[in-house]
């Protein structure tokens, strides 16, 4: 079985409804091929892991790098495993950035039990790598989206 994990950078600012409905559409595609991960989304950039028969991977991964919504994709992992780390999730979206006081610990036990603590880690560091600025840039943006001053994704 194949493992990936990427990096990526938006190519304009995103809400979460928008990353909802991204990985909504990714986890249909993906169930039909036996393909499992997560994808979270910092308000900045991407990281996603994507797990299953070596074809399969490579084929949505192709998909994944035509996509325009983001950009300058780094795989930082390819490995083969035995066993699936996200094994219930077609593509589960997880939205931060995290900032509050213990949010990471809560981000990190929100993790399959199936997952390997170095991707855990992985994962958890780049949820919290915002600075509080941009964590807060981001939630006005995402209070004006629900209060209807702005439309969604039109920054
Ligand atoms: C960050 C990101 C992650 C994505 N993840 C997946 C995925 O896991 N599986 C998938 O099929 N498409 C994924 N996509 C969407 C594909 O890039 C592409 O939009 C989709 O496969 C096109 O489907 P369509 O040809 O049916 O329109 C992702 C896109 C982005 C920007």
């Amino acid at each position: 079985m194949l493992s990936l994990i990427y990096v990526s950078v938006a190519s304009q600012a995103l809400t979460t409804a928008e990353v909802e409905a991204l990985a909504e559409r990714a986890a249909k595609a993906n169930a039909a091929r036996e393909v499992t991960g997560m994808l979270a989304f910092n308000s900045r950039s991407f990281m996603q892991l994507l797990e299953g028969d070596g074809d399969a991977v490579l084929d949505t991964m192709r998909r994944i790098e035509a996509d325009p919504r983001h950009h300058s994709i780094t795989y930082i992992r390819q490995q083969q495993r035995e066993a699936r780390e996200c094994p219930d999730w077609s593509m589960r979206s997880m939205i931060t950035p995290l900032t509050g006081a213990g949010s990471a610990t809560v981000f990190t036990k929100s993790l399959p039990s199936q997952m390997e603590l170095d991707t855990k880690i992985l994962f958890t560091s780049f949820a919290s790598s915002l600075t509080v600025e941009q964590a807060a840039d981001y939630a006005a943006r995402e209070q004006d989206v629900m209060h209807g001053k702005r439309e969604a994704g039109n920054d």
